[in-house]
C-alpha cells in the first residue's frame, strides 16, 4: 500500500553481511576495483540485462548526488505527487543487485535481480558503473542516461564520511582514503576517468550531463532540463512540487522517517545504507575545506589540473 513516502512496500531485503575476508578482497575486474558486494559474476551478468525503451539510467561516481537525482526523477515521473512515487527500482544500484544463480550464500541477490527484471515501467536504473560495464542494450537502444558529476573534493569528502563509521570498510583513516581515491585505486576506479568518459558523451542525444553544483545553484531550471530529457511535460506547478519535495531538508526528513518510523529493512536501507550511513548529510558545496590539509589541497590541485587540462570541464569548489 502506498504511503506518503511513496511505495516501496512489499519488497524483501536482506542486509548484506560482509565477512572480514570479503573486506580484504575488493574485486578487481577489467582494470577497476569494486566493493566486495559487487561480484565479478554480476558484472558479467549485467552486460546481457534486458533494457526497455523507456528505462532511465542514472549514472554517477559515488557521492555525487545519486539519491537526490533519484528522488527528482521519481517525483517527476509521479507528477510531483508524493503518494504516487514508486521507489521500487531505486532500492539498489544495478551492480549490487544482479547476482543471479551464483553461489548459494549470495542467492538473496537473485530477488533484486528478478525485481529489476520484472518491475513495472518506467524503471529508474541507478549505477556507478563505467559505460563499458552497463548492459549492452543501453548502447544499442540509446537508453536515456542522466549523468551527475560533482566536484571531486566534495566527492572524496562525502565518501570518506560515508565510509568512516562503517565497520564493513574497516574504519579507513582519511589519509589512506585520500591517497587511494586520488590515484584511482579505490572503489569504482578513478573519478577523473569516470567523469571524463561521460563528459565526452555529453553531446549524444540520450545523454544528459549535469553537475551537482548546478543543481544546487539553479535547481528549477535543471529539473526542467531533466523533464525535457525524459520527454515529460510537467506544468510549472509540478516542477515547483518536485523541487520542493526533493530539497535537502525535505529529503532529510523523509529519509529519517523511513529509517525511524519503520521496522522495514527496505525502508531503513533506503534512507541509510544498510542502516549505517545516511545518504543525506550536509549537502553543501565546499565541505572539503574541513578535511583536506594544505598539502593534500596542493597535491589534489596539481593532479586535477593535469588530468582535466584540455577537457573543457570545470567545477565550482566553494
Ligand atoms: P554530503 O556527504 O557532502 O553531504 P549520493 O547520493 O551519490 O551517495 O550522494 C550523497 C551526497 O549528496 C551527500 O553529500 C548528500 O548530503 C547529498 N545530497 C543528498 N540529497 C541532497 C539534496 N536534496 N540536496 C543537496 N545535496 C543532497
Amino acid at each position: 500500500m502506498a504511503t506518503t513516502d511513496g511505495d516501496i512496500s512489499g519488497l524483501e531485503f536482506e542486509p548484506e553481511v560482509l565477512t572480514k575476508d570479503d573486506l580484504q578482497s575488493l574485486n578487481t575486474y577489467d582494470g577497476i576495483t569494486f566493493p566486495p558486494a559487487v561480484r565479478v559474476e554480476a558484472l558479467k551478468e549485467i552486460r546481457s540485462f534486458q533494457i526497455r525503451q523507456d528505462d532511465v539510467f542514472i549514472v554517477t561516481y559515488p557521492k555525487s548526488g545519486t539519491h537526490w537525482m533519484n528522488e527528482i526523477v521519481n517525483f517527476l515521473l509521479a507528477d510531483g505527487d508524493a503518494e504516487r512515487v514508486n521507489r521500487r527500482s531505486s532500492i539498489v544500484h544495478i551492480e549490487f543487485a544482479l547476482i543471479h544463480d551464483v553461489g548459494k550464500e549470495r542467492s538473496k541477490y537473485s530477488y533484486m535481480y528478478k525485481l529489476l527484471k520484472n518491475i513495472e515501467s518506467r524503471r529508474i536504473i541507478t549505477s556507478h558503473l563505467r559505460y563499458r560495464f552497463l548492459p549492452k542494450q543501453v548502447d544499442e537502444k540509446k537508453t536515456k542516461i542522466i549523468y551527475v558529476a560533482r566536484n571531486p573534493k566534495d566527492v572524496f569528502t562525502s565518501w570518506f564520511h560515508f565510509l568512516k563509521n562503517d565497520p564493513r570498510y574497516g574504519h579507513l583513516p582519511w589519509e589512506t582514503y585520500f591517497n587511494g581515491a586520488l590515484s584511482g585505486e579505490y572503489m569504482f576506479g578513478s573519478w577523473f576517468d569516470h567523469v571524463l568518459e561521460f563528459w565526452k558523451m555529453r553531446e549524444e542525444e540520450n545523454v544528459l550531463f549535469l553537475k551537482y553544483e548546478d543543481l544546487k545553484s539553479n535547481v528549477r531550471e535543471t529539473v526542467a532540463s531533466i523533464a525535457n530529457h525524459l520527454n515529460l511535460t510537467p506544468t510549472d506547478d509540478v516542477i515547483d512540487r518536485v523541487v520542493q519535495s526533493t530539497s535537502l531538508d525535505e529529503m532529510k526528513k523523509r529519509y529519517k522517517r523511513m529509517e525511524t518510523d519503520s521496522q522495514d529493512p527496505v525502508k531503513i536501507h533506503y534512507g541509510k545504507s544498510y542502516g549505517i550511513n545516511s545518504y543525506v548529510r550536509k549537502g553543501k558545496i565546499g565541505d572539503w575545506k574541513n578535511l583536506f590539509t594544505v598539502a593534500q589541497t596542493e597535491e589534489f590541485d596539481r593532479v586535477f589540473q593535469e588530468k582535466m587540462k584540455d577537457s573543457g570541464l570545470s567545477f565550482v569548489f566553494q
